[in-house]
């Protein structure tokens, strides 16, 4: 073998060595794969390692007579390590292209996992665009506890719903609630029909082939899984409330008589939100009221809170005690969930006792008596399980979560009296306003903030296995 021919093999060789033993990689960068999951404790493969997304526009077309979407998606992220390839979440659908810095990507697919391979490796700290065309017929699928999430069909349209994890089924991203970013999304339909989504509606339009296109645009950073599309034949009204939050409504037809008087009082119940845990934390507000059997659950989507039918006054007001706690304040994993049902439940407990309805504390000991005239008291396993600590992904919505969850706050309540007590709740929410918190956080928070020590509720009633007394 001739000898120059040896020393340019080994020059690479050499080059990694020294970047090995120096720690500098010269001009080339060395990135190294992202991970596929962020080893949530109870949804491991949930997001990516090695960036966050700062926002997502989504451009997606839907046909509700074929039920096929045509999307892309762009991606704006930063990335928090050199990266060779990275992990988008994505499940079903057919993806047809992939650019990284307007460079054609290499990529393949297993489970939920897309893996995007740059032409160029990431430099750490890069803030680059990723843009996936992808289309196909969208499948809702079962989450642990049974219910249905992601992409569901209805009768002439179609809603998304993505608690915890179902937004991979129509828009790969970083499906994890500790990484939030800001959204536009544009939907075009048939004409006929409403497009409803996250955040303002910035434009609505005829265009070709007859087509109407809606443009939503969600500024304040949104955790996916609170991300919603709806589809269908509505009927919208819009309105502002005084304090300046603007309101948009869709309702089903022939749910509009049984919607009417819970969601007329949207505006008053923003107000007293407002009042009771601070500035409320988005531009907009509002609800969309789905055709009945769709969906066997509410959900809090950001901004649009989606219900299954008609709704009854105590659930507008969980939903938009949600907007608070839960899309504001998000919870860092999902073994958190009780900092959003508990605090949502607690929030109708305070909106019935200040509205002729029974105090917190009645509501309380009726949970402790078990109680057959209120709602939950007797028949909903209440106590289970530490709200803190749920036995499973399958137990993260069950009950405990939200009414021993309800019954922790009542607790602290008790031992720190009503002035210090909304001064927690109002602070925790300022504390974390579009961020995320765990238990820990919060128990560490309340501690601090209304200096008592809470050691005996947090090991009772968050994390007891044992029913309290
Ligand atoms: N977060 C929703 C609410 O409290 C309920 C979601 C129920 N999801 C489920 N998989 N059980 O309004
Ligand atoms: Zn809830």
């Amino acid at each position: 073998m001739d000898l120059r021919a040896l020393s340019r093999l080994a020059a690479p060789a050499v080059a990694a060595l020294l970047a090995l033993t120096t720690g500098c990689t010269g001009s080339t960068v060395q990135g190294r794969p992202g991970a596929s999951g962020l080893r949530d404790p109870y949804f491991p493969k949930a997001g990516n390692g090695g960036y966050q997304v700062e926002h997502y526009g989504l451009d997606l077309e839907y046909d509700p007579a074929d039920g096929v979407l045509k999307g892309t998606a762009v991606l704006t992220s930063r990335a928090e390590q050199g990266l060779s390839s990275f992990n988008l979440d994505l499940s079903g659908l057919h993806v047809e292209r992939v650019t990284v810095q307007g460079e054609p990507a290499r990529f393949n697919r297993t489970g939920n996992e897309l893996t995007v391979r740059p032409a160029d490796d990431l430099k750490k700290g890069e803030v680059f665009r990723t843009e996936v065309e992808y289309g196909g017929r969208p499948k809702a699928f079962e989450d642990p506890d049974g219910s249905r999430e992601g992409w569901i069909t209805t009768e002439r349209g179609a809603v998304a719903v993505g608690e915890p994890v179902g937004s991979m089924t129509w828009f790969p991203g970083n499906h994890h609630p500790s990484d939030k970013a800001s959204y536009d999304i544009t939907l075009t339909v048939p004409k006929g029909y409403e497009a409803v989504s996250n955040g303002e509606l910035r434009s609505r339009g005829e265009r070709p082939g007859g087509h109407t296109e809606f443009v939503w645009h969600s500024p304040e950073p949104m955790a996916s899984y609170l991300a919603t599309a709806v589809i269908g034949p509505y009927g919208v009204s819009t309105g502002r409330t005084p304090a300046g939050v603007s309101l948009y409504t869709a309702v089903s037809p022939g749910e509009e008589a049984g919607s009417a008087d819970a969601l007329a009082r949207m505006p008053e119940m923003l107000e007293w939100g407002a009042g009771r845990f601070g500035p409320y934390p988005f531009g907009t507000a509002g609800a969309v009221v789905l055709p009945p059997r769709t969906l066997g659950y509410a959900l809090e989507t950001q901004t649009k809170p989606v219900y299954p039918g008609a709704p009854a006054e105590e659930l507008v007001l969980h939903e938009l005690a949600h907007q608070w706690f839960g899309n504001s304040v998000s919870p860092k994993t999902w073994k958190d969930m009780w900092l959003n049902e508990g605090f949502a439940t607690y929030a109708e407990w305070l909106w019935a006792e200040e509205h002729g309805g029974p105090t917190a504390e009645e509501r309380f000991r009726a949970f402790l008596a078990g109680d057959t005239d209120v709602d939950g008291a007797a028949d909903s396993d209440w106590d289970a399980f530490a709200p803190a600590a749920p036995p499973g992904p399958d137990h993260i919505s069950g009950n405990p979560v939200y009414y021993r969850g309800a019954m922790v706050l009542h607790r602290i309540r008790q031992e720190v009296g009503d002035a210090k007590f909304f001064a927690l709740l109002r602070g925790w929410a300022a504390d974390h306003r579009h961020g995320n918190a765990s238990t820990a956080d919060f128990t560490a928070y309340a501690q601090e903030k209304t200096g008592h020590d809470l050691e005996k509720v947090w090991d009772v009633w968050l994390y007891g296995e044992k029913r309290p007394a």
